[in-house]
């Protein structure tokens, strides 16, 4: 999927007045690529991954994916977006723990259009994608930081989305851990034909996209590796 950002604003009414997080900030991300964005806490990393990820709406200006401008589309539609053409990966995992690893990567194909009869063995493949087939029986909860956000990602492409959003996915592991979780994340990029737009302030990761952007004072200036 490729993605055009055009003098995208979002603009928060505070009690201090008007935060301008994002400030006519453009980009443009073609298919298979992979970008990291970097900036300092509370620059405005989140709130542009949830623009381009449907689940916010901008102040002013648009957002192309597949040039088709999402902005403006009407909410069922930007639900339809969301549930086929977009993975989400977060900082925290957000597994259900009550769910075993395979059911929390089927879960996702339970609202989409996979037959219920193939769902079993997609959630496998993708279990092989991230190196993890011998957990699929495990809770969540029984595995290490790194092996559940491996899982998060097998979740986040059950649909076959052509998006994958990662906010701070290596934010709460090791040093170690995010290099291989890195890896894990370049590999889907590489064959998985899915766009990759993470959100990191670790240089190490970002320096495993292909061009990294920074936000500053709500606008996007990229930099090649
Ligand atoms: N719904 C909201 N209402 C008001 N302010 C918000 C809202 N969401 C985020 N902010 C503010 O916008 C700024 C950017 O937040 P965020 O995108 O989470 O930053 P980052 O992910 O880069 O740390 C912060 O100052 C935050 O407090
Ligand atoms: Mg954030």
């Amino acid at each position: 999927m490729n993605v055009r950002v055009q003098n995208l604003r979002k603009y928060f009414e505070t009690s201090a007045g008007v935060l301008k997080v994002i400030d006519n900030a453009n980009l443009t991300v073609e298919k298979g690529d992979f970008i990291a964005i970097m900036g300092s806490s509370g620059c405005g990393k989140s709130t542009l991954l949830f623009l381009l990820g449907c689940i916010d709406v901008p102040t002013f200006g648009s957002i192309y994916l597949d040039n088709v401008e999402v902005t403006e589309a009407d909410e069922s539609t930007r639900e339809k977006i969301r549930l086929y053409n977009i993975g989400f990966v977060f900082q925290n995992y957000n597994l259900l723990p009550t769910l075993t690893v395979l059911e929390n990567i089927i879960l996702p194909m339970q609202l989409g259009d996979t037959f219920k009869g193939q769902r079993e063995a997609r959630a496998l493949a993708l279990l092989r994608v991230v190196g993890l087939e011998d957990k699929r029986d495990d809770k969540p909860t029984n595995l290490s930081g790194g092996q559940q956000q491996r899982i998060a990602i097998a979740r986040a492409l059950a649909n076959k989305p052509g998006l994958l959003l990662a906010d701070e996915p290596t934010g709460n592991l090791d040093a170690k851990t995010s290099r291989e979780l890195m890896q894990v994340l370049r590999s889907i990029n590489e064959t998985q034909e899915v766009t990759l737009v993470m959100v990191t302030h670790d240089p190490k990761s970002a320096s495993v996209a292909n061009r990294i952007f920074y936000l500053e004072n709500g606008q996007l200036r990229g930099t090649l590796v």
